[in-house]
């Protein structure tokens, strides 16, 4: 390519970067025009039509795009920023530089055993190691400290189900596995994990045992297994009463570092039986030495599992921003995102047009409820919050500074790092557990889940009845505060409605304003009338029922709130746009929504695919028909599935 050429090209890219208001709808447009597949009708596979042609460049999908920005932003500034640029929260940010520095240079890629469990504590090596006396509720605990969860019982710092506002301890049975299908795959393992060098008759042996202990806590697990099991709000006093083969106390003595944890500490319980069943099941069983290399291969799993799966710089980003949110938080809000004043602005206006719209379906009352019923649906829709990005509302910098203050990172040795910061992350969840009749602090909460893959896309909270859009979503192909309203609406317009709804479906629904679980949500719950709402969305089959509702409802409720309930959105004055001289405004808007959804199909995890969610909500749209001009032989006709819109 000649010099001119590329001077050109540069030029022409600068320009899109620097974009005003017409070159971002160009943009949007353009992107829309070269993802159709022409050939596919849009009344026969919407989504194919829509996103038929989509690539650019290696990416799978749009979230690819966008934390691929957000990575090489945060690398720009974990590198080393000028030093007079860290006015606010110098320590944060040294320890967060530190942390990313280790972990782009160590050497972790296969981790063997002896790499990081010797960066562990001496004394948490020791309880591993030491076989005599050994007691596996204080090694289970020991290491529910540094995350392994899971293993015999999963553990969870959460809030009570009654009272958002008061901190308990969850316990119930682990999820079902499938890691040791075989001896022979436990043998490859210990292999991989360099437990042994060698494999020897009595390394066989060793495989076998574990092969049957893993085989007797998934079958205990299967056999107590429920869809809607039982939780009980009992104190550590009355666990200990009800479940007397787990030895609780030294469990929880040793996960919130106390010596004595209190006994009305509280807790919420489920699968009684299974824990009974299984607190027998490891007193009887003697061999303390397979109990510990049990753990230890549990311990190697999880932790190749949660570790960065190679060195570069943005799969530390990402690495650091699902272990560290409240810092990479605080650092992406501080010194990346620059425009938090207008979006928040804008954001408010999108809410609150679609809050409108609901209450309107409200006052038609489609399913009839009763007048207490729709006022504890109204009054959770009015006490509804919108946050942007996962902070805290504290605004010290002081708070921010000292957050992290028990943890110390180097900048060179990774699994260092890494067991302090999962170590502070359960520290930081169970801290408030000690702090009997504490409530919760709102303006130092934060999401800091037990997650390896942080989230993306926005998300609703049923207990604190708030819906956050991570910041790293607040830019573009998602959002662009220049952006002219037709594709505000209907990408992150749907996005918003559909979260909105989460609210309403079938789980979300029992949480009433105050995110308490309350027995007026489950009456609600119980009528025909939604019921048959339910049915409806099932007739196709789904992975997910809640994420169809909310994706119907979503795209019902943004296309409502901006071409108003009922209108004749064929006559909508918008044509033509500057920006789009072919399809006509609501065209346009189920062409943006769809958008989202292109890609290359990954597997759909807790979702249906990509295709069905874009064609299910567009086929449950009334006017999707008249909109295309669809012929009846081309749109098959079946009930639209519409649950508080108004008919
Ligand atoms: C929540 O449930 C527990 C246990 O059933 C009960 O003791 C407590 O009073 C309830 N709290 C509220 C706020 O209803
Ligand atoms: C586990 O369950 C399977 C199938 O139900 C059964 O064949 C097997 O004997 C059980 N194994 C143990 C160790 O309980
Ligand atoms: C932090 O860790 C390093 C390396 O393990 C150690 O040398 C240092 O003493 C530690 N500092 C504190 C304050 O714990
Ligand atoms: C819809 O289809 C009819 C008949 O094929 C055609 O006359 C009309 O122009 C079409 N309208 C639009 C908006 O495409
Ligand atoms: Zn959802």
């Amino acid at each position: 390519m000649g010099c001119l050429k590329l001077l050109v090209l540069m030029l022409l890219m600068n320009s899109q970067v620097n974009c005003d208001p017409e070159d971002i709808n160009m943009g949007s447009a353009r992107n829309i025009h070269s993802s159709l597949k022409r050939d596919v009708s849009p009344c026969s596979n919407f989504w194919a039509y829509a996103c038929g042609n989509w690539q650019r460049g290696h990416f799978v999908d749009n979230f690819e795009i966008v934390e691929d920005k957000y990575a090489h932003e945060m690398e720009r500034l974990l590198r080393g920023m000028e030093s007079n640029e860290l006015e606010m929260a110098p320590r944060l940010v040294q320890q967060m530089q530190n942390y990313f520095a280790a972990c782009s240079r160590q050497e972790h890629l296969h981790p063997k055993m002896e790499n990081y469990l010797q960066e562990l504590p001496r004394d948490v090596v020791t309880t591993l190691s030491s076989e005599i006396n050994y007691k596996w509720e204080l090694v289970t605990a020991t290491l529910r400290k540094f995350g392994l969860n899971g293993v015999y019982f999963t553990e969870l710092a959460d809030v009570a189900f009654n009272d958002s506002l008061v901190h308990v301890a969850q316990i119930r049975m682990p999820p079902q596995h499938a890691y040791f299908q075989s001896k022979f795959k436990i043998l490859d393992h210990m292999l991989e994990f360099g437990l042994f060098q060698s494999i020897s008759r009595a390394e066989h042996r060793i495989a076998e045992d574990l092969y049957g202990l893993d085989l007797q806590l998934n079958n205990l697990s299967a056999k107590h297994r429920s869809a809607e099991p039982v939780v009980f709000a009992w104190s550590l006093n009355d666990l200990k009463i009800q479940i007397p083969q787990i030895d609780w106390q030294t469990y929880f003595n040793e996960l919130l570092g106390t010596d004595e944890a209190p006994s009305n500490l509280r807790v919420e319980v489920s699968d009684v039986e299974y824990l009974r069943e299984l607190g027998a099941l490891l007193t009887r069983y003697s061999n303390a030495h397979m109990l510990k290399v049990y753990l230890l291969m549990r311990l190697c799993r999880f932790v190749s599992e949660a570790s960065p799966p190679d060195l570069a710089p943005a799969t530390c980003v990402h690495h650091m921003l699902a272990l560290l949110p409240l810092g990479m938080n605080y650092i992406y809000d501080r010194y990346v995102y620059k425009t938090r004043e207008q979006d928040t602005r804008l954001l408010a206006d999108i809410f609150e047009a679609l809050r409108t719209t609901f209450r309107n379906y409200l006052q038609v009352n489609r399913l009839e409820l009763t007048r207490t019923h729709l006022t504890y649906v109204r009054a959770k829709l009015d006490a509804m919050q919108l946050k942007l990005g996962n902070l805290p509302a504290e605004t010290e910098p002081a708070f921010y500074d000292n957050y992290y203050g028990s943890a110390n990172f180097t900048d060179s040795t990774f699994y260092h790092n890494y067991w302090q910061a999962l170590r502070l992350r359960t520290f930081l969840q169970h801290q408030p557990l000690l702090q009997q009749d504490a409530k919760m602090q709102l303006n130092r909460y934060y999401v800091n889940d037990d997650v390896f893959k942080a989230r993306s896309a926005p998300y609703f909270e049923h207990e604190r009845n708030t819906l956050t859009i991570p910041l790293i979503f607040l830019q573009l192909p998602f959002f662009d505060q220049q952006q002219h309203p037709i594709f505000q609406q209907s990408l992150i317009g749907f996005i918003l409605a559909h979260e909105i709804n989460h609210a309403f479906e079938q789980e979300g629904i029992l949480y009433n304003a105050l995110g308490n679980e309350t027995p007026m949500g489950l009456e609600i719950r119980e009528q025909r009338s939604f019921k048959s709402a339910l049915e409806c969305a099932q007739q196709s089959p789904t992975s997910s029922l809640k994420e169809r509702l909310a994706d119907i409802n979503g795209l019902q409720l943004a296309y409502d709130a901006f071409f108003g309930i009922g209108s004749a959105s064929e006559q909508y004055e918008y044509r033509p746009y500057a920006f789009e001289n072919e399809f006509l405004a609501p065209q346009l808007f189920y062409l943006n929504f769809a958008q989202f959804f292109c890609g290359k199909l990954p597997p759909a995890i807790a979702h249906d695919a990509d295709d069905v969610r874009v064609n299910v909500a567009v086929d449950n749209m009334r006017q999707f028909v008249r909109d295309f001009n669809c012929t009846s032989s081309e749109q098959p006709q079946p009930p639209k599935c519409e649950m508080w819109r108004p008919r």
